[in-house]
Formats: structure tokens, sequence, C-alpha cells
């Protein structure tokens, strides 16, 4: 059986998605009546990190350990990695030692040739292009707080960045509408809007994307790797607030997501961020966990 790894959204079909997510939301409940199986007992995730994280790292790690599995911490500043090991080769001692890899890397490109190389599934933890895992625990929150995704409106608000591209495969995948709103200059891959067709819209109007929006989500204005581009960015991206009053122009029932951190006063306000009864980041938060236990159950399942 081929290999199956996660390095994008479009690595699984919509079925497999969709699977996994109901996967993820029957995971959760056992893991809060204290019912949980030690499916990964004897298994072990390598998790490389070239970037820094609280999130991925915390769940994946109490993932691992919740279900019976371990997990390796790796920084790239303590392992040969850092000091030029080839990606190929790293890929092919790691993936011999190991059942399963997640990266948090900056070139796309990376991910691509230690998959390419390992004998293991491989998992996107976050690259400058993409972050697949955190749309698996953004649909699971839509999902348990308003049904079905399908057919509804997300509007993506800020910065063309690697959630912005997980967002549009997202829309593709699952098959709802993506207005996207950004500064001149700040848009997301023209490659991948095109292919999102007539699912994607792009604007500079925060107002106009946000329209009958039913979800309503942000990132960060400059990502990992940007931080000299910060206060340039702060100016650039002057309007583009996620806020009570964006909001309103909103569906009554819309949610706003942010899949953290969070620079409160600058992409999201802190009241709305605040605000639980349209907020839903915490719950967004948690389900890193359990989606990703779903995903890890699926991957090791089919590629066994
Ligand atoms: N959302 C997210 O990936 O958070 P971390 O950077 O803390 O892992
Ligand atoms: N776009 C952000 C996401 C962090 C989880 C970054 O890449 O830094």
């Amino acid at each position: 059986m081929a290999i199956r790894h996660f390095l994008t959204l479009r690595d699984l079909t919509t079925q497999e998605l969709n699977q996994v997510i109901q996967s993820a939301i029957e995971i959760k409940a056992a893991y809060r009546d204290g019912r949980q199986d030690p499916v990964f007992k004897g298994k072990v995730l390598a998790m490389i990190f070239e970037k820094s994280s609280t999130r991925t790292r915390v769940s994946f790690e109490a993932g691992m350990a919740q279900l019976g599995g371990d997990a390796i911490f790796l920084s790239s500043n303590d392992t040969q990695l850092g000091r030029g090991e080839p990606i190929e080769d790293s890929a092919r001692v790691i993936s011999r030692m190991v059942d399963i890899v997640m990266i948090r890397t900056f070139g796309h490109d990376k991910i691509e040739r230690f998959a390419k190389y390992s004998k293991v599934p491989v998992i996107n933890a976050l690259t400058d292009q993409y972050h697949p895992c955190q749309l698996l625990a953004d649909i699971q929150t839509y999902v348990e707080h308003r049904g079905s995704i399908e057919g509804k409106t997300v509007a993506w608000i800020g910065d063309g960045n690697n959630m912005c591209h997980s967002w549009i495969n997202a829309a593709i995948a699952f098959g709802f509408k993506l207005n996207i709103a950004c500064p001149e200059g700040y848009e997301p891959n023209s490659g991948l809007v095109n292919e999102g067709g007539a699912a994607v819209m792009l604007t500079t109007d925060p107002v106009a994307a946000v329209k009958d929006a039913d979800l309503v989500t942000t990132d960060v204005f400059a990502s990992m790797g940007q931080e000299d581009q910060q206060q340039d960015r702060l100016a650039k991206f002057s309007g583009f607030q996620v806020n009570h009053q964006l909001m309103e122009n909103a569906a009554s029932d819309a949610l706003f997501m942010h899949c953290l951190p969070a620079h409160r006063n600058e992409e999201v306000s802190a009241e709305l961020l605040e605000d639980e009864s349209i907020s839903v980041v915490w719950d967004e938060a948690e389900n890193r966990l359990h989606a990703q236990k779903a995903l890890m159950v699926f991957l090791l399942g089919a590629s066994s």
C-alpha cells in the first residue's frame, strides 16, 4: 500500500477529509468521557520544528501520549538538520526509526523533499505556504457549532498567507464560498486562486468580503519569518481589522475564528476576540488535539 502523506488538504479526498472530521468529533467525545483506546501503543511520532509553536507542539505531543504512543521533539537547533545535513538524508534516517513524522518549516519544497524520501507518513505542521492541520480543526469547529460547511460563505480578511492558502484548499475540498479581502500586494498565490474558480472571490474591500458571511476569519499581518516587515505591514493593513463593526455586515449568526496566536487590536479587536458569543477561538485551538489524533489514525491506517 502506498504511504499517505498530509502536506496539503488536497492529499486527501473530500470523502476522506469528512471521515477525519467525523472521527475527530468522536475522538473528542471519547476523550471527554475518559474512554480512549491506546491505538498508538508502540508508535513513535517525530516532531521536527524549525519555527516556534505552542498549539501544534502541545496538541501533537499530548495526542500521541493520550493514545498510548510517544513523541520526540526535534528542534533544528539541536539536530544535524540545523548544521546542514540534507533533508533527503534526514528523511531516510528518521523514517527508518519512527512510525510517523510531522514537520514545521519554512519552504514547502522542504517538506515535499522529506516526504519523497520518507518510508512513513509525513504531516505538514505549517510551512510558509500552507497550514492544513489548522484547517482540520477549523472545519471541525464549524461543524460542531453550525453543522456542515458545504454551501456556506467564509470571509478571509488580511494577509494572503499560509492560512489563506489552506482556506482556499478547504473551499475547494468542502464546497463553500471563500471571499478574500487583502491589501493590494498581499494577495494569495494567483494559481491557487484560479484553481478555486467560482468558489473564490478576491477583493480589497473587507466589507464586501464579509457581506452575509457565515464565518469570518483572519490571521496575523506578519507571519513567522516576516518579523522585520511588522511595522510596514501595520500601515499597509490599516482598515483590515476584524471587529464588531465589520462583523455587523456578516450573517446574524456568523462565527469568528483565528488560528492564534493573535495580536489584539491589530488584525482583530480585543473585544471581538473575547466575545465568546461570536468568537470560537478556544474551541478551535482545542480541536487541534482531536483533529490531529484523527488524522494520525487515518494516515497510519491508510499506509499500513
Ligand atoms: N495555530 C498554530 O499553529 O499555533 P502554534 O504556532 O502555537 O503551533
Ligand atoms: N500565518 C501564521 C500562522 C501561525 C500559526 C504564521 O505562519 O506565522
